[in-house]
Parts: C-alpha cells; sequence; structure tokens
C-alpha cells in the first residue's frame, strides 16, 4: 500500500519568518523610540505590531512544524539544533505576549519592565533566527532540491506489509535521480545508478545528514551537509568526514515494480 506525499522543496517556512520578526523588533523599536522622544503616538505602534508579529508567529508556524516533523532528519544534530529553534521562537512569542497583556491598553507607555520583556523576547527571537539560517544554509531545510536532469524532489509514503520480508514500489527515476521512501517511520532512499536501483538508509553516519537531499553519481551518493561520500555498492566510506559505512538494501526488479529486501527488518530512524 503506498501514498505519495511531499513535504520538502516548498520554501513555505522560511518565507514567513520575515512577517514576525520584522513586526516584534519593530514593536521593539517603536516602544524605546515612543519613550525616548516622548511620543505616545510610537509606542501605541509598538502595541499594535506585538499582535501582528505575535499573529504572524503563529501562522509561520505551521509549516514550521511540518518541516520539523517530516523536513529534519531524525537522530541528527539539524534536529537538535530545530528543536532549539523551535524553543527559542515559543519562548519569544510568550514574552512578547507577556509584555503585551502587562501594558493594557495600547495607549499606555511601556515601562521598564515591559521592556525588559520584549528585549529578552527580541534576543530570543534573533537568536532562533540566527539558528534558522543555520538550518537552510547548512542543514538545507526548506531548500527546493533537484537531482540529474533537473529531477525535482520525491517522497514516498510505504506501508511494509506485516511481517513481510520487503517492500514493493514503483521505480520512475532517471539514472543519478533519488527519492525518499518513507516505510513506517524509516526514511530510506531509493536511488538509480548507471547500474540499477540501489536503496540505503537516508542516514549519514557522521551527523545524520539526510542523504536524499544530497548529491548521486556514478555509484556514489554525497551528503549535502559535510561532504562525506558513501560506495552505493556496500556502503563504504569513501570520503569523510563520516567513518562508518551506511547500510545499503537488497533490491530486484519484480515485474514493473521494485522490491527492496530488510527494509521492514530494520529498526525505524
Ligand atoms: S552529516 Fe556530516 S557529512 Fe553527513
Amino acid at each position: 500500500m503506498r501514498s505519495k506525499a511531499s513535504f520538502r522543496g516548498h520554501p513555505s517556512h522560511p518565507a514567513l519568518i520575515p512577517f514576525p520578526f520584522a513586526f516584534l523588533i519593530g514593536a521593539l523599536l517603536f516602544d524605546l523610540a515612543g519613550v525616548w522622544l516622548d511620543r505616545p503616538g510610537l509606542w501605541t505602534t509598538g502595541a499594535y505590531l506585538i499582535v501582528a508579529g505575535v499573529i504572524a508567529g503563529l501562522i509561520a508556524a505551521v509549516p514550521g512544524i511540518i518541516d520539523y516533523r517530516y523536513t529534519v532528519p531524525p537522530n541528527s544534530t539539524g534536529k537538535k539544533r530545530a528543536t532549539r529553534h523551535a524553543l527559542l521562537n515559543v519562548l519569544a512569542l510568550i514574552l512578547f505576549t507577556a509584555a503585551r497583556w502587562l501594558r493594557g491598553d495600547v495607549d499606555v507607555e511601556p515601562d521598564t519592565l515591559i521592556l525588559g520583556i520584549e528585549g529578552l523576547g527580541a534576543l530570543a527571537l534573533i537568536t532562533a533566527g540566527w539558528m534558522g539560517g543555520t538550518l537552510v544554509n547548512r542543514n538545507q531545510v526548506g531548500v527546493d532540491h533537484r537531482y540529474a536532469n533537473a529531477g525535482k524532489w520525491q517522497d514516498e509514503a510505504v506501508k511494509a506489509e506485516r511481517g513481510g520480508a520487503s517492500i514493493k514500489v514503483k521505480g520512475g527515476l532517471e539514472v543519478n535521480q533519488m527519492k525518499l521512501l518513507r516505510v513506517d517511520g524509516k526514511r530510506v532512499v531509493l536511488g538509480r545508478t548507471a547500474d540499477g536501483y540501489v536503496a540505503f538508509d537516508d542516514h549519514c553516519t557522521h551527523r545524520g545528514g539526510s542523504l536524499a537531499g544530497g548529491v548521486m553519481i556514478c555509484g556514489t551518493v554525497q551528503c549535502p551537509w559535510h561532504g562525506s561520500q558513501f560506495d552505493l555498492a556496500n556502503g563504504e566510506v569513501k570520503a569523510g568526514p563520516a567513518r562508518n559505512p551506511i547500510h545499503v538494501y537488497r533490491v530486484e526488479r519484480a515485474g514493473d515494480e521494485l522490491e527492496i529486501f530488510g527494509v521492514a527488518d530494520s529498526s525505524a530512524s
């Protein structure tokens, strides 16, 4: 039983981040300027910007949760970074919400306590934003991947038969293209080399990078995070920094489908 899904290659989460960031940092700046210049109009604007920023933050959190759940590779340094990024964003929204609530009416001048809470919220937001930049630039979360011959990211959920020794999937790839299979929570990459189809764990043994997001050529896959290369004939390391091999699976043709052996037996990662 199969179903198609695509959670990656969509830039929606990073694209939404500038809105809450601009509104909330802007709120702090308007409040500070209002108090400094004794201009009630400025701090009133700041109060409204907090409301807009919190709403925009909640909207941006929806694709963020999807990315966290489905895109960021499990058991990786990227997942730890994504967790800290998410917690800091939640903390920032809580702090700005508290500051807005403590203030009461929008035209009330923010006192030192309120400005301090907003300052902490801005600090959390900036730190989370810096981590978010690393998640995009190094961990390639939210990046629109392409394979050889402009192959697009493909993502397929596969239900393993209970007690079955293998799973069956359609191929549909050109040479040097890959797709991610989600087999009951386990991530496996199906790739096509010049010699035929290969399958291997979507988990770099260095720091857990997603190999499906990397590049495959001449029977070698390269991790996008730090460049480790693995031989897909046997999983051995061809270039570091990884030291340990990846797990490869036996793939055979079964009519117009491909049969991958051993996936259902191995534990989910
Ligand atoms: S995670 Fe570092 S090379 Fe793959």
